[in-house]
């Protein structure tokens, strides 16, 4: 629209265009202000002996949170999540030195991983709970089992079940979504800045076919004499 409303000299064209890639502008603006509003809060937590960050959905707050805590919605999540089987993705084997079976790996270089927040949030019990560790998503409920956490009472071995009823699980989703929305937020920066240079572009031969028309209109005397620009 742009290209041939210049070329030749269509001023309503242009003017069409100029309109379109204004409302445009001002919609990404708008996105980009509530992607950064939306994923304000919330990261994740150092835990005692893990590397990995733990999640809490107490940290999370705002309307991204609520929707995604909200029961309707979160059926389907979890669900999403149970279909992508996230959690038995998780698994690690070793060799038993020992007997040589194939196992789970241990508790110690479990610990040492680098588990994304759905992992870490959706597949295991958070670890203040104290269950003991069999593999990456069975934990047996030993002796020390503290339930100072409704996510505790929460978790099942049910392979089905695991964690995502459990509140972490949300906040392991909405740290997922600040991340990925915070990413796309830089690509839609980057695509705001490409179109109000070709919108300032599309200004300047906006303003030069104008001037022309009026060239035309009123005669070579006209020439020097610019009007003001309404673009
Ligand atoms: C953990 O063990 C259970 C029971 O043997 C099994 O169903 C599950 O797939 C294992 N989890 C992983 C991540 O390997």
């Amino acid at each position: 629209m742009g290209f041939v409303g210049a070329c030749y000299r269509q001023t309503w064209l242009l003017q069409l265009y100029l309109f379109v890639m204004f409302l445009v502008i001002v919609a990404l603006i708008c996105f980009i202000v509530f992607a950064f509003a939306v994923t304000d809060h919330g990261r994740g937590q150092a835990t005692i002996n893990g590397v990995f960050l733990e999640y809490q959905l107490s940290d999370y707050s705002g309307w991204l949170k609520n929707r995604v805590s909200d029961r309707k919605y979160w059926s389907k999540i979890s669900s999403c999540l149970r279909d992508a089987h996230v959690c038995s993705g998780m698994r690690r084997t070793a060799r038993d030195p020992a007997t040589g079976m194939i196992v789970p790996e241990s508790v110690g270089m479990f610990y040492q991983r680098q588990l994304s927040p759905i992992e870490s949030g959706c597949c295991k019990p958070p670890s203040s709970c104290g269950y003991t560790y069999v593999n990456e998503t069975l934990w047996t409920a030993g002796t020390a089992v503290v339930l100072n956490d409704a996510d505790c009472t929460r978790w099942s071995n049910d392979q089905r079940q695991l964690c995502y009823r459990c509140n972490s699980c949300k906040a392991g989703v909405l740290a997922t979504l600040r991340h990925s929305w915070r990413k796309v937020s830089i690509i839609n920066i980057v695509i705001l800045i490409v179109l109000v240079i070709v919108y300032v572009v599309a200004c300047a031969a906006f303003r030069n076919n104008k001037r022309m028309d009026n060239n035309e209109a009123y005669g070579e005397a006209r020439m020097t004499k610019s009007r003001p620009s309404s673009c």
